[in-house]
């Protein structure tokens, strides 16, 4: 049987390197796709010398981009076995606290950008028996957090999810959605939530409590369920939205139990 191929955007940081790190150490082939060459040295270097793994230069906003990277998974493989939509931005602010350009960056990336990359990239999918859409989503989308740019655009990736998954059923494409609470990443820093580690760390501890579990996500605990609905050990699981968040979505606010 050949090996399966998959595309991880966003595969140079966070969520999405310790997906790559995983899907390449099981065996499959693994194209990440992200914009900034140093992020991609740095992962490049951190994951060491793995032909399992290979980094291609692009935007999921730019539609030439998008194109690229289907043309050359076409020469290379002729088929794609699974697709991550992992990459994300995310811009702290109320509507009065961001302009149209920021409300605009946040929805393109995080939803039209998954358009756009599943548009140009479902030829190849219909082409694998079996394949797996996995699109990050957030509990953001789910309950307004501390976006409204993002928070919508991940609310509008949910319906994408489910959207698909009716679409794509007959052609035996899987589509689902991983919705993650807070993962240490490097997402809160690079997009200036917060300006040094220090209040990163200080912003973890102000919340923990929340976290009936009692621990901030961990990389691993999104790219685990994202491994496992690339399987076929997922093969009857479609149009699922799942929360992975420590049990913080369990309790409302307003009514403390204890
Ligand atoms: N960390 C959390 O607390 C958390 C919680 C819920 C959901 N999520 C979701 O998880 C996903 C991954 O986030 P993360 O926390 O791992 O963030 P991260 O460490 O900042 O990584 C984001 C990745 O996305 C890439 N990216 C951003 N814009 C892109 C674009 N236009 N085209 C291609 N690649 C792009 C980045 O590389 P370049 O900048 O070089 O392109 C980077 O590799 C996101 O969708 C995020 O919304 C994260």
């Amino acid at each position: 049987m050949s090996k399966k191929v998959i595309v991880v955007t966003g595969g140079s940081s966070g969520i999405g390197f310790q997906t790559i790190k995983q899907l390449s150490a099981s065996g499959i082939d693994v194209i990440s796709f992200s914009r900034s060459k140093e992020k991609i040295e740095k992962a490049k270097k951190e994951i060491g010398e793995n032909p399992n793994v290979k980094y291609f230069e692009g935007d999921v906003v730019k539609a030439v981009d998008c194109k690229k990277l289907a043309e050359y998974i076409e020469s290379a493989y002729g088929k794609l076995h699974g697709l991550v939509n992992n990459a994300g931005v995310l811009t702290k602010g109320s509507m009065e606290m961001i302009d149209y350009e920021t409300w605009k960056y946040n929805l393109d990336i995080n939803l039209n950008g998954v358009y756009l990359l599943t548009r140009n990239l479902l030829p190849l999918l219909k082409k694998a028996e079996g394949a797996s859409i996995v699109n990050v989503s957030s509990i953001a989308g789910l309950k307004p957090g501390s976006s409204i740019a993002y928070s919508v655009s991940k609310a509008g990736l949910d319906m994408l999810t489910e959207f698909l998954a009716g679409d794509l059923a007959p052609y035996k494409i899987r589509v689902n959605s991983v919705n993650p609470a807070i993962v240490r990443t490097n997402i809160h820093l690079d997009n200036k939530i917060v300006e040094n580690k220090e209040k990163y760390e200080e912003l973890l501890k102000s919340v923990i409590d929340r976290y009936p579990l009692k621990r901030i996500g961990d990389p691993e605990d999104i790219a685990n369920m994202i491994e496992f609905l690339l399987s076929d050990k997922s093969s009857w699981i479609t149009g699922s939205i799942i929360k992975i968040d420590g049990g913080v979505m369990i309790h409302n606010e307003l009514i403390p139990p204890k």
